[in-house]
């Protein structure tokens, strides 16, 4: 049967600033896609990380399709009501466009989606990350997919050992998607070369070698193309298929007891480890920090599990402890040097007008 699985996430409001939304926003979300998706939807799950409200469905009407995109739109504008409703903090902050036009991609969410013939048993993960970008998933899909050091399927399985094949997206470009294929393992270094910069080059997609077929699907959105101006983080969402041809599901889940530095935190403009946190779970020091939750789901003709929240297991606990103990160490360098982000990347124009006075006050000797 195929299959396809769309994943669309939004901040539209939060309790006490950028940290969490509320149960009547879930509710009016949870509302608006049971009623809107009835006789349009086989299945589907509402979740939140951070400030930001996750809606998975799953269909058999393909990817990028108007009428689900739509869906997930009109819950969001539902949501925002409510949040207005109940003043929450940035009620519909990531909706950028007033009227909604075919696809939900462009206007601000973020989307993952992923076709498939559904295989006999079809595990799946959905990330969803806050107070991050897009670049934040490049390391550990890096690792998951190229590295035999996170990944012994690369050299134990077959199939895995075929390598894969990443489609990345240079999300500077703005006239349109500009796109590179890489495969693995011939062209890693090629491949390192570009995921090193996570503000420009974002995986969009993994295929296997060994079936050709998608394993992952992640957003590249860049809420600052769109708006011009900065307006919030972009948050990422992915999909990612496993088992089989594709990294068992604990192979990766391993990248993500690095806690590597990435982008965002405090004001979208610092740099601080991203944690793997359970599901539901808000932001709350300084922001931050950067945030990772994942449900694992299991898929039969389009009916979805119970999730599994995976990062609830007493390893990940001991890994929080040492992101945390990590993110404390780079705060307490404040604004100096790596722990704020450089100056083109700053997510706030505040800075430009004071560098401009300053200017005016610098004397030549
Ligand atoms: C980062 C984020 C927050 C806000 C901060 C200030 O992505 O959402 O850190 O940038 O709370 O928010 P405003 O400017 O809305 O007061
Ligand atoms: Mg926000
Ligand atoms: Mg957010």
């Amino acid at each position: 049967m195929r299959i396809t699985i769309t994943a669309i996430k939004a901040d539209v409001g939060s309790i006490g600033g950028h940290l969490t939304p509320s149960k009547a926003l879930l509710e009016r979300i949870s509302e608006a896609v049971n009623e809107g998706g009835k006789g349009l939807v086989i299945d589907h799950f509402i979740g939140h990380t951070g400030d930001d409200i996750a809606i998975l469905l799953t269909h058999d009407r393909g990817s990028g399709d108007e009428q689900i995109h739509r869906l997930a739109w009109d819950a969001f504008r539902a949501g925002t009501d409510t949040a207005k409703e109940q003043g929450l903090y940035g009620a519909g902050q990531d909706l950028l466009r007033d009227a909604f036009s075919g696809n939900v991609r462009g206007m601000g969410p973020a989307v993952a989606e992923l076709t498939f013939d559904e295989r006999p048993t079809e595990p799946f993960l959905m990330f969803t990350a806050d107070k991050t970008e897009p670049g934040a998933y490049n390391l550990p899909l890096y690792l998951a997919f190229t590295d035999p050091m996170y990944n012994a399927g690369l050299i134990l399985s077959p199939t895995v050992g075929q390598g894969f094949t990443f489609t990345v997206m240079d999300v500077e470009y703005v006239e349109g998607d500009r796109v590179i294929e890489l495969s693995t393992p011939e062209e890693i270094y090629d491949l390192a070369a570009l995921l090193r910069d996570n503000g420009r080059f974002v995986v969009e997609s993994i295929r296997s070698r060994a079936t050709g077929e998608q394993a992952v699907s992640s957003c590249t959105t860049r809420l600052r193309n769109i708006a011009g101006k900065y307006v919030g983080k972009d948050d990422p969402i992915m999909l990612v298929r496993t088992q089989k041809s594709f990294p068992a599901t604990g192979e990766v889940l391993a990248p993500f007891q690095l806690g590597h530095l990435v982008a965002g935190f405090m004001r979208g403009s610092h740099v601080g480890p991203l944690m793997p946190v359970k599901a539901g779970t808000g932001v709350s020091f300084f922001d931050g920090p950067p945030i990772v939750s994942c449900l694992a789901f299991s898929l039969r003709e389009g009916k979805l599990t119970e999730p599994c929240d995976v990062f609830d297991h007493p390893y990940w606990d001991w890994v929080r402890s040492n992101v945390a103990r990590k993110a404390s160490d780079i705060r307490a360098q404040g604004f100096s040097g790596a722990a704020m982000l450089p100056y083109a990347d700053l997510e706030y124009g505040g800075i430009t007008e004071r560098m401009g006075r300053l200017e005016d006050r610098f004397t030549i000797r």
